[in-house]
């Protein structure tokens, strides 16, 4: 007999057990004042922990060069290591696995979050147009080639203080338009050095980053986010296949944990459409465990966990809106709704830490 939730079997991904595949994703929510993770953030975690369950944090920046949105926390400080210590307790408390995601934005970002009022760095000095999304953003300086060591050296230190916080591992954030996915897409990267140009020049950075980072913590402790087939902020490729699939098989050089893809349906922020596009090639590439996240519920979760098309599913709003996710999977049980106008407010507990409970 089919089961009826694979979502909520078992998994082994590396040295870590999972006692279910329902993963939390990244989820940016500008409560970390002046970029310092907040005591609140303790209780909105460790709701979301289960014993067994993974969980990963919101987009942590790297560098004091990393920001471009309000109240976003980092990791590059000896004062924010220590604020991450008690939320990473809490969610070990109760068993669950933690990777933080550490993240530059790149060129999504204005004078206003930059160091000095300086331009935001990038691949490129290209801006995103402004008002997009209905932001300001400031047209980047594009970094020269001798300025990349230190963004690559950025995201090691990063991770070091990821494992020095306690965290089990992290996710490089290579998706979303944000600096490595700016060095990744054809439409935004138009270098002429060995970052810029083919494909594998294109990739050059994130398996550089990837590298590095692995290097440092282990393989086994390294996640990679990628969203090979979506255009967020102007950021879109000619040939998402074929970039795809040339990450997929280099990554396996490095012998890290996990690749985590955004689904090609989400091609539009927040939006989910007909797409001919199919992330299996790269799972099939891929030697460790494959992620899944955008626009799952539980039913398409347990078919593409059943049809082995990802090992795991993320999910964002629905974890967001639910504390308890896993268990009303497990119990069929009714989900709450996502407010979307309380997703990036600063209130430390309003849309955060008041979605209830099921009550059982
Ligand atoms: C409020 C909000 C914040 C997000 N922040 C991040 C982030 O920090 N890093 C990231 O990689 N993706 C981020 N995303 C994208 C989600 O991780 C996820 O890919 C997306 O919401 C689609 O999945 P869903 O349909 O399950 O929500 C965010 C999405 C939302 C709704």
């Amino acid at each position: 007999m089919a089961l009826t939730n694979p979502l909520l079997t078992p998994y082994k991904m590396g040295t870590f057990s999972l006692s279910h595949r329902v993963v939390l994703a990244p989820l940016t929510r500008n409560r970390s004042y002046g970029n310092m993770p907040q005591p609140h953030a303790i209780l909105y975690y460790s709701q979301r922990a289960t014993e067994g369950g993974l969980l990963i944090t919101e987009a942590t920046g790297v560098s004091d060069t990393a920001q471009g949105y309000p109240e976003t926390p980092g990791i590059w400080t000896k004062e924010q290591i220590e604020a991450w210590k008690p939320i990473v307790n809490a969610v070990h408390k109760k068993g669950g696995i933690f990777f933080c995601q550490i993240w530059h934005v790149g060129r999504v970002s204005s004078y206003a979050y930059q160091p000095n009022g300086e331009a935001p760095i990038s691949s490129t000095d290209k801006g995103i147009t402004p008002g997009l999304d209905g932001e300001y953003w400031s047209p980047p300086r594009r970094l020269r080639t001798e300025e990349i060591p230190a963004l690559i050296n950025d995201f090691r230190l990063a991770a070091r203080n990821a494992i020095d916080a306690g965290f089990d591992g992290v996710e490089i954030h290579g998706a979303n338009g944000y600096i490595i996915d700016q060095f990744l897409k054809d439409q935004v990267n138009d270098r002429t050095d060995h970052y810029g140009g083919t494909l594998e020049n294109r990739c050059r950075l994130a398996l550089e980053i990837v590298e590095a980072v692995a290097n440092e913590i282990g393989g086994d402790k390294v996640g990679i986010r990628l969203s090979t087939f979506a255009n967020y902020l102007e950021c879109g490729d000619s040939n998402p296949e074929a970039l795809g699939l040339y990450m997929a098989n280099a990554l396996n050089k490095y012998g890290i944990l996990y690749l985590h893809v955004v689904e090609p349906r989400m091609v539009k922020h927040g939006s989910e459409g007909e797409t001919p596009y199919s992330t299996l090639p790269m799972k099939k590439a891929f030697n460790g465990t494959f992620i899944s996240a955008g626009g799952y519920k539980k039913d398409d979760g347990n078919k593409a966990v059943a049809g082995e098309k990802a090992d795991l599913i993320a999910f964002g709003r629905l974890f967001l809106a639910n504390p308890d996710l896993p268990k009303r999977f497990e119990l069929h049980a009714d989900l709450n709704k996502y407010n979307r106008s309380t997703f990036y407010i600063p209130d430390p507990v309003v849309g955060y830490t008041d979605y209830p409970f099921l009550e059982v």
